[in-house]
């Protein structure tokens, strides 16, 4: 968590507090900065709960890829999903990224942050009409299609439209990502891509078809994984798929292997994306495909890492049982841990060096006994104290709902000693803005 790291206190500002001098507040050594700002400044400016993200380290992660890739013919498509804010998105549309999108409100979020329609892969189990309709008319890279019939659909959308759509078959490889089951995807049960015993009739049905071009062939088999052995394991099986295809006389450009690369939450150690990388480019020179250009589509190991939400200790309320911090950020906020168990590292953003660690389960206060962003706890924390949730800039703000009609949070960009508001803080007007009454009876 390079970026966001504790520093010594900016005291004057501490003791120009006048709640805290007045509470006598001990002088903390250090506080926890994003960037070069003190999050408290944050917080006070912006309020919480607060996502703070850094551009740096949205630029580093992006970096590692390109950097494990420079040397071949490739494209890195960031996974939209994981992040959608238009300035995460235009960031990384300025270093050259493309993107993997899987509806049409992502390929409009890209287009309206700068990114080339021409490097976006189309993504998902069912693209609708109106959406495979738009990604013509702008010209994505590819479909990446996940069923036969969808193959159908997209020749006569194209033909209707007199374009041509370049496509690649997402396979299922039937490969156990060994993650959470919510998310793995490569096996023969997962509603996911087209059986990779299947392919070859497919891609023989798309050789015939009139507006179709083969591009490639796609697999994306689960997210947060922490073990390189499942991806080699679909690369083996889609290297066969290709030696196979190539006695029928289909030749592909390009291989996607999706995303998935997982991320340290709490104890994983995840490979890089060059530990993994190379393993891959190897395999492909060995087995004669070292030209095939290698799309990769990254969306938890560029953002993940570059966000943490803030959130504020309203009250501390000690049970029988346990003790509860309960916080102002709730699972509509951040609904990973509720629906996961994920472990997010949660720390008090000022060091309490003479504060003794409790236990606590961090709650919010969302009507649901799952509404939870840690149990157990140990943390030296007061009412009033702000915490940071480590690993929210990904899959943290988009999976954010109105749930108890709380409005969402505010996203904040923080590039060296600035900091930009990318997203202001949701209102309760414009929470029911798009609703209206029956007429009067
Ligand atoms: N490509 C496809 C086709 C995908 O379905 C996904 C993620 C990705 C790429 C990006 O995977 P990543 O590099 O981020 O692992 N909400 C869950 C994660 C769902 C992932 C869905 N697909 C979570 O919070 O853990």
């Amino acid at each position: 968590m390079e970026w966001f790291a504790f520093q010594p206190a900016v005291n004057k500002e501490l003791s120009a507090n006048k709640e805290l001098s007045a509470n006598k507040e001990p002088s903390a050594n250090k506080e926890l900065f994003a960037e070069q700002i003190p999050v408290r400044q944050l917080a006070e400016e912006f309020g919480t709960p607060l996502y703070v993200y850094s551009r740096q380290a949205l630029e580093t992660s992006y970096q590692a890829y390109y950097q494990a890739l420079a040397d071949g013919p490739h494209l890195i498509c960031y996974a939209v999903k994981a992040n959608s804010n238009l300035a995460v998105l235009n960031v990384l549309a300025r270093l050259g990224a493309g993107f993997d999108i899987v509806s049409i409100g992502e390929l409009e979020r890209v287009l309206a942050a700068g990114g080339d329609p021409e490097k976006v892969v189309f993504s998902g189990v069912a693209k609708q009409r109106h959406e495979i309709h738009r990604a013509l008319e702008v010209g994505v890279h590819c479909f990446n299609i996940e069923s036969e019939q969808e193959l159908e659909v997209i020749q006569e959308e194209a033909q209707a439209m007199d374009k041509v759509a370049r496509v690649s078959l997402r396979v299922n490889p039937d490969v156990d990502a060994q993650t959470h089951p919510y998310i793995s995807t490569g096996l023969k049960d997962n509603k996911f891509g087209i059986d990779i015993n299947r392919a070859p009739v497919v891609y023989a049905r798309a050789a015939q078809l009139s507006h179709i071009e083969i591009a490639g062939v796609d697999c994306h088999i689960g997210s947060q994984l922490t073990t390189i052995e499942p991806f080699l394991d679909a690369l083996d099986r889609l290297l066969l798929l290709m030696d196979q295809l190539k006695t029928q006389g289909i030749h592909l450009k390009h291989l996607d292997i999706g995303g998935g690369l997982g991320v340290q939450y709490q104890d994983e150690v995840a490979p890089s994306p060059s530990d993994y990388l190379v393993l891959v480019k190897q395999r492909l020179a060995e087995k004669g495909y070292g030209d095939l250009t290698l799309v990769v589509e990254p969306g938890r190991s560029i953002a993940a890492q570059a966000g943490i939400m803030l959130t504020r200790v309203e009250l501390i309320k000690p049970t029988g049982q346990k003790n509860f911090a309960i916080v102002d950020g709730a699972m509509n906020d951040l609904l990973r841990p509720s629906i996961y168990s994920a472990w997010h590292t949660i720390v008090n953003t000022l060091e309490r060096p003479d504060g003794e660690n409790q236990m606590y389960d961090v709650v919010g206060p969302v009507c649901e006994s799952g509404d939870f962003l840690g149990k157990e706890r140990a943390l030296a924390i007061r009412e009033g104290d702000l915490l940071a949730v480590y690993s929210a800039g990904a899959y943290g703000f988009v999976m954010s709902s109105n749930y108890n009609a709380r409005c969402r949070a505010a996203e904040v960009m923080v590039d060296g000693t600035e900091a930009y508001v990318i997203r202001r803080r949701e209102t309760i007007a414009e929470q029911f803005d798009s609703e209206s009454l029956l007429p009067p009876a």
